[in-house]
Order: structure tokens, then sequence, then C-alpha cells
């Protein structure tokens, strides 16, 4: 087998100046990767990493290979690799499985290609590898796993519940300073980022129809209203759904809110929340776009079979024309708009998520002993520390308690 599965290992040198430009905005995974340097402290450690082959994600590789370890790398999604990555890790001795545009056969490829590394650690986005040893049977030798995205933590708790999950995983998703940043500062620009690229349409006076309002979706909404637009959100969770109505947004059902957007986004991870009902309503010229992990939650099969015509715009963007003579856009086929059509979360959000997902490789390497199969959180002192280095690294000091208020927190007994 071929050490790596790339477009083009000319693209290198392009990557790898983008990879050093991405890494001087990542401070903490910085401190983390010389840190590992010294202490080595994943030698004889293999992992598999199936993640958006990005910039960012390339300084996580080249910490953890810092810190010892042999990486196998392959792409989360079959549209998100950025070429020019894949060849700099690809000729930095990286095993590198990934390439923009994989069929579902070549994205398996690459994936069983990288498995073939007989992993002691999986790192996860979206949760498909994790799928794959389990359904091979290729666990024995798992130590742990961490997962990257929502989408991949819910997967695997619904595995764990039925006693189904064969080695511990951390929900790095989970940590506070992976999802309050990441998810929504990150989503939110990135999304907007990706829409932009691929219409360049104007956001201010549009009604930008938002599904899903967990840290995803309130990001996306934020930076759309503060571009102009008028946000509706779509929301099943009462709790969410209200936070959006004092957030100032519009909230209703999709089959209203299918009449009157603009634009329509999807942040929900879950299935068919664009659906022909749906498309059956919309305006003449609507946009839709999915930000969530898999290409589920815009119906494209309904898309395809209401439509008479489909052409393709330019890249990201294709046409479909209704029978009634509607046109309808979607952009990069209903998959990750953020990664496919724009270059993913920037590196300054992406510096915490793989500082957390450092930290807790080595955590397992450290601990899997005493872990069981089950899903953890990223342990508190992982998430503080890197809260701790971030702040640090923007020159931002905190406050700090006196004796008297730390002594007024603890007591129960003060009052008026
Ligand atoms: N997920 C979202 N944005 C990403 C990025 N820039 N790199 C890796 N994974 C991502």
């Amino acid at each position: 087998m071929k050490d790596y599965m790339v477009k083009d290992i000319n693209l290198a040198e392009g990557g790898e100046k983008r990879i050093e430009w991405a890494g001087g905005r990542m401070p903490v995974l910085s401190q983390i990767r010389d840190r590992y340097e010294r202490e080595k402290p994943l030698e004889n450690v293999n992992v598999v990493a199936c993640l958006h082959v990005t910039v960012e994600t390339a300084n996580l590789i080249l910490a953890l290979r810092a810190g010892g370890a042999k990486i196998a790398l392959t792409a989360a999604n079959p549209l998100s690799t950025q070429d020019d990555v894949a060849a700099a890790l690809a000729s930095a001795g990286i095993k590198t499985y990934a390439f923009r545009g994989e069929s579902d056969e070549d994205y398996y490829k690459c994936l069983n290609d990288a498995l073939e590394l007989n992993p002691d650690i999986l790192l996860d986005d979206g949760g498909d590898t994790i799928t794959a040893v389990h359904a091979a049977e290729k666990t024995q030798k798992i130590k742990g796993a961490c997962e990257e995205t929502t989408t991949g933590v819910i997967r695997h708790r619904a595995r764990a519940k039925e006693n189904k999950l064969a080695f511990p995983l951390i929900a790095v998703n989970d940590a506070e300073t992976k999802m309050m940043f990441d998810n929504r500062y990150g989503t939110g620009q990135s999304t907007i980022h990706g829409v932009m690229n691929a219409t360049n349409i104007l956001l201010a006076g549009k009604v930008v129809v938002v599904a899903g309002y967990g840290w995803c979706g309130r990001g996306v909404a934020l930076r759309a209203k503060g571009l102009g637009s008028n946000v509706v959100v779509v929301e099943i969770n009462p709790r969410k759904a209200l936070e959006a109505v004092m957030d100032g947004y519009r909230v209703m059902p999709m089959l209203e809110a299918a009449k009157i957007g603009d634009l329509f986004i999807t942040a929900t991870g879950d299935t068919s929340v664009i659906r022909g009902e749906h498309i059956a309503l919309m305006q003449e010229g609507a946009i839709l776009a999915n930000t969530g992990h898999f290409n589920v939650e815009i119906k494209v099969n309904d898309l395809e079979e209401l439509a008479v015509e489909k052409k393709e715009i330019k890249e990201n963007v294709v046409e479909y024309r209704m029978k009634d003579g509607r046109k309808l856009y979607l952009l990069s086929e209903g998959r990750i708009v953020n990664l496919a059509a724009a270059y993913g979360h920037p590196p300054e959000v992406m510096d915490m998520s793989f500082a957390n997902q450092a930290l807790c490789v080595r955590y397992i390497v450290e601990h899997y002993e005493e872990l069981r199969n089950e899903v953890y959180s990223v342990p508190k002192n992982i998430d503080e520390e890197v809260a701790r280095l971030k702040l640090k690294s923007l020159g931002v000091e905190v406050e700090v308690l006196t004796e008297e208020q730390q002594k007024y927190l603890s007591s129960w007994d003060l009052g008026t």
C-alpha cells in the first residue's frame, strides 16, 4: 500500500506555507507541540485521524507527531480536503489518504487504508471511523478515541447506551473551550463565508432561515444578523426556541419559514430538515445550504425528484428548475458548506478545539486502563487549562478572588 493518496504531491509547497500561517494563529496548540517535542508522551502510539484535512488539522497532526505518535490521516468529508495541505503532510512523511471530490467508494477506501496503521487511538469527526472499526471488529488494540463534532457524539452516545462501544471515548466536542467557540464563532463565520464564496449575495435585507439553535445555529444566526439579515429560526427544543425569541429572532416551523426564506441554512445534526413539502413552498431564487456534518439535512433526493432541470452554475452552486418555473439553488451538494465552499473554521478557534484533542490523546494514553467503554467528558482540568493558555496568549488577565471573597463564596451563614 502507498504511504499516501493525495490529489497532487506537487502542491506541497503552497500547503506548507499555509500550514505555517495558520500555526502562527494557534498559540495554545503551538505550546503543546513544544511541550510534546520535549516530553515525547506519545512514543509508540499509533493514531488514525479522520478529520477535515485543513491547515488547522495539519497543525494538530504535527503536534501529535512531535509527541512521538505515528499517524495516518483520512478525510472526514468527501469535499472538505484542502489538497495542498494533504500534499504537504504526505511529503512531510505523514500517511495521508485524502483528496477533494472523493466518491463514497474513495472515501471508504481512504479510511480503510488509514486503518492499516493498526491504531491505538482514533480521532474522529462525525463517527465514520469508529463505526468502521466496530463493523470490522477491529477494536481489540484500540485504547480509546476522541470525537470532534456534535453529530459524532450523538452516534457514540447511542452506541454506548446499548453497551456496544468497544473502547472509552472522549467527547471533545462537548468541552466548553470547544463548543462555545468553535461551534458558535467558527461555524458562524465560516458558514457565512462559504455562502458568500459560493454566491456573493448581499446578506443585508435577506430573510435567512437558520434551522437548529444549538451553538452552531446560534453562531450562524448571530453573524447573519450582524450583516443585516432578517433571521428566522426553526427549532424543535422549546428552551432553545425561547432563547432565539429573546435573542431577537422570529421563530416558526419550517412549513412557515419555507414560504419567506431567501437563504436556508441547516445546522441541526438531524436528517430531512428541509424536504419535499418545504421545497414545494419556497420562493423563486431561494438558496439552500447545510452546515451540519452530514449531507442528510436537506433532502437532496426530493429536490432532484421535484426538479425538471438541473444545471451547475459554478463550483458549489447547482440550479434546480421546478415544474412551475421556480429556480432553487443548492450549495455544495448539501454538504458542509463552510468546508466545501470556504476554509472551515478559522485557526484561532481550532486552536482551542485541537488543543483539547492533543491533550485528550495524551490523557487516554496515560489513563486508558482506568477508563470504561463509555463516553466521557473532557476532563475539567484540560478544558480549564486550554482556557487559561488561550487567555494568556491573548494577553488577558483575569481577576483573582481575595481571601474575604473566597470565604464569602464558600459560606452559607451570611445573609441580609
Ligand atoms: N471543522 C470545522 N472547521 C475546521 C477546520 N478549519 N479544520 C478542521 N476541522 C474543522
